[in-house]
């Protein structure tokens, strides 16, 4: 058992039950009022934001649903050894984004918006996200009135501020504020982060981003720093990396520490093998495997994470690793075209999963171990059933619970070629 988590081994699989369930059973609408009481206690926005599908279950029921669902999808390929918990899965996310705008009174509102609307529901505080970022967007929705900053407002394309990110380093407790607008211009920006930072002295750097397009993108292409050096730092696994405003990160670095810990024991590297990390972001597991491999080549779209992974690489001193930005897909086509030899490919695409020109590529590099990090087990098993029909087999696989009470869940699988 790892210190400080939750493990959930076969031995203790037990079927899953909802929270209300598991007490001294009340009998039919007396335990739906429980349950419906113990939703709105917990938060009061529960059914109205949709994000926390679990939230009925207690933790380690959450635990146990996870792991059966994922199981299920990856039987035809292998065991789950289990799903890594939290101890404390509460207020984990780093990374908070509050969509600004009107209720019906006029009255300014910050939040989230409802799943699959552009209907935003009033957050105050979040079970999920982190609770210095939560004070951040609270004490900048207070200052509004007297900056005379007007929020966005979608239908007639008016007003100026339409969300604040708000990404706070987990080891080192520095925050970036990045203030999305409709046009460039932030009223008395000097004042305003002056303002900003008396309240709250630990941000680091604040950013304006514009956004002036009809989008369901948070983020636009320009930015101008008004505060500090334009990212953040954070640690992870005893590495410092840099993050931009618009690099991936993960937003539970509690558990991602786990998550690249087993990605690494997973690669079971001996210090000679050739590594490809691929959609790489920042460069993370890349540079914790390049310590245990003879090298590693990271390969990411993201032209920001790009820079902060080859800055990151320097700081740490980390010298037997390079990093390619482009499509993996057509990376991996050139590499296996060129008859490169790669001895073991860590890949983390995003929730689509990988390509199917990735997919063949990765077949004609014939590297002996996959290690497969997903926050998809459906993509996951689309592309595990490509490989298993290519010679590759899933050797292990662990779910880590990064998304605590949301029906999210992040696997790693260790795929081997095998020799006929
Ligand atoms: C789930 S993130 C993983 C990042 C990194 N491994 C980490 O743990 O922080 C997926 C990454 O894939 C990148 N990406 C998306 N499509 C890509 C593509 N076609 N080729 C290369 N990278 C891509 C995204 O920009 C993102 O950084």
């Amino acid at each position: 058992m790892l210190p400080g988590v939750v493990y959930f081994y076969e031995q203790e699989e037990m079927k899953m039950e909802p929270r209300s369930n598991q007490s001294s059973k009340p009998a039919g609408s007396q335990r739906t009022n429980q349950k419906q009481k113990k939703e709105k206690n917990i938060c009061p926005v529960y059914k109205k934001c949709g994000a926390c599908q679990l939230l009925h279950m207690d933790y380690a029921a959450q635990l146990r649903y996870k792991k059966e669902q994922v199981q299920t999808l990856l039987k035809p390929y292998g065991k789950l050894e289990g799903m890594i918990g939290m101890d404390a899965p509460e207020h984990y996310r780093h990374k908070v984004h509050a969509v600004f705008g009107r209720d019906a009174r006029g009255n300014v509102i910050s939040g989230v918006y409802k799943e699959g609307t552009h209907i935003i529901v009033p957050v105050e505080n979040c079970l999920l996200e982190n609770e210095k970022a939560d004070a951040i967007i609270q004490t900048i929705r207070g200052m509004l009135k007297s900056f005379k900053i007007k929020v966005y407002d979608e239908d007639t394309d008016y007003g100026l501020l339409r969300h604040v990110l708000v990404r706070v380093g987990y080891k080192t407790g520095q925050i970036m504020v990045v203030l999305v607008l409709r046009s460039p211009i932030l009223p008395s920006k000097n004042n305003f982060v002056k303002a900003l930072r008396k309240e709250h002295p630990e941000i680091t750097t604040v950013i304006v981003n514009v956004n002036d397009k009809s989008t369901s993108m948070v983020l636009g292409e320009k930015e101008q720093v008004i505060y500090g050096p334009r990212y953040i730092e954070d640690e992870l696994c005893g590495m410092k990396f840099k993050i931009s405003p618009r690099s991936f990160y993960q937003v539970n670095p509690r558990q991602t520490e786990l998550l690249y810990q087993k990605a690494i024991e997973y690669a079971e590297l001996s210090g000679r093998e050739t590594v490809l990390d691929a959609y790489c972001g920042t460069g993370t597991i890349g540079m914790i495997a390049a310590t245990r491999a003879g090298k590693v080549i990271g390969v990411e779209l993201n032209k920001d994470a790009v820079r902060d992974a080859v800055a990151g690489a320097k700081q740490n001193q980390v010298g037997n690793i390079r990093f390619y930005q482009g499509d993996a897909g057509a990376f991996m086509t050139s590499m296996a075209d060129a008859g490169e030899k790669v001895d073991v490919v860590l890949m983390d695409p995003p929730r689509t999963g990988s390509s199917e020109t990735f997919l063949s590529a990765l077949v004609k590099l014939k590297p002996k171990k996959v290690v497969y990090v997903s926050c998809n087990p459906e993509t996951l098993a689309r592309d595990l059933k490509y490989l298993c029909g290519k010679g590759y087999r899933m050797r292990k696989g662990v779910g880590v619970d990064m998304f605590p009470f949301t029906k999210h869940v992040e696997v790693i699988i260790m795929m081997r070629l095998v020799e006929k």
